[in-house]
């Protein structure tokens, strides 16, 4: 879908905890190794969050960051929509609560589940808020805490995850901003990675909580094969609506960090290779943080100046759902 009022990222922020898990906390966990982590995912270590930190704790340091780069303030924000698949609770929304403790006027405010998507999935919703004309300045914000689901027992699935919140504020402008947008899902591959219990199919019970059930499950091989041609033609998609077809044509490719297996696989999809510095890694430093992947990695490329005003970055992610987005973003 190409989009015809321009509507772009003003102001950008980030918050990962300050506790890092290395490669060689988790030999002390499960039968793993340095080696097996580095080599087979690229991650060396990830951000945990405090027991008593809460994913709104991390959504409210991102989105203050993003209101104070794009010199706002809360009273400003006409929407807000949070990406999360680890929310404070089942409900009330972590965007509600994140409403309250910014201080914001009573505005709409509501989450969107669509895993390690959410951040491009909940841009364009704010994206089409903002073209419609009812909203203003819209805050989206990406935040997860996955170690409180990863399961440390199992070896497959813990290495991978970790804690983090990344935030944009919203607003039409003159050119460029978000030029095209590419959602989808496959609902019939849902047990691919899922949390078994604790909603309606399964409420929380002693037997459920016994069976570890409350745990995020994955099958990594499968999840991994998809991926690959899922997030790559995704990419193109977006990137085919508006005349470009190779990734060379831009200037920055952000995909979601979830195995550089994974991005080295889609980067060569999309005609560029990570050795010439066109694709975006943070990889090593945080793993996996679903959602809030894709939302510190853009916030990082443009505090580190890897791109600036007028620069087109396409960001490509995929997830539970299964789900999987792209976007083409000319930077404001
Ligand atoms: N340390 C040592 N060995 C391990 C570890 C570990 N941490 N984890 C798995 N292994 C072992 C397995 O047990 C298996 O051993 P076996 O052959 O004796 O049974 C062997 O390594 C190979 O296992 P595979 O699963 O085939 O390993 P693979 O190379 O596929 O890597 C991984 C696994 C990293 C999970 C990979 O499949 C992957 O990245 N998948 C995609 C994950 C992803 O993209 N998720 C995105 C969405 S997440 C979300 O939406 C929240």
């Amino acid at each position: 879908m190409s989009q015809s009022k321009n509507v772009g990222i003003i102001g950008l922020g980030k918050y990962l905890p300050e506790k890092i898990l290395t490669n060689q906390d988790f030999e002390k966990l499960v039968d793993t190794s340095d080696a097996w982590i580095t080599e087979r995912t690229g991650i060396k270590e990830r951000r945990m969050a405090r027991p008593d930190e809460a994913t709104s704790d991390m959504a409210l340091a991102a989105a203050r960051e993003a209101l104070a780069a794009a010199k706002l303030t809360a009273q400003d924000i006409d929407l807000i929509v949070v990406a999360t698949v680890t929310g404070d609770t089942a409900f009330p929304s972590t965007a509600c609560r994140l409403q309250g403790a910014l201080g914001c006027r009573p505005i709409p405010a509501f989450d969107v589940s669509a895993a390690c998507s959410g951040y491009i999935y909940a841009l364009t919703i704010a994206q089409n808020f903002i073209k419609a004309g009812t909203v203003r300045y819209a805050l989206v914000v990406a935040a997860e805490k996955l170690t409180s689901v990863a399961d440390y027992t199992d070896r497959n699935t813990c290495v991978l995850f970790g804690d983090g919140a990344g935030a944009a504020v919203l607003a039409a402008v003159d050119s460029g901003g978000i030029l095209s947008s590419y959602l989808g899902t496959d609902g019939t591959q849902s047990e691919l990675i899922n949390m078994p219990a604790g909603g309606s199919r399964r409420p929380a019970s002693h037997e459920t909580v016994d069976q570890r059930l409350h745990y995020l499950k994955m099958n990594g091989a499968e999840v991994f094969r998809v991926a690959v041609k899922t997030m790559a033609d995704a990419a193109m998609e977006a990137m085919n609506t508006l005349g470009v077809h190779s990734a060379e044509e831009v200037d920055l490719v952000i995909p979601h960090q979830a195995n550089i297996r994974i991005i080295n696989a889609v980067a060569k999809r999309m005609g560029v290779s990570l050795t010439e510095g066109k694709v975006f890694l943070n990889i090593e430093k945080y793993g996996n943080m679903s959602a809030a992947s894709t939302a510190v990695a853009l916030t990082e490329a443009v505090q580190q100046g890897r791109v600036k005003k007028g620069d087109r970055v396409v960001m490509v992610a995929f997830g539970s759902g299964l789900t999987w987005g792209a976007l083409v973003i000319e930077l404001s």
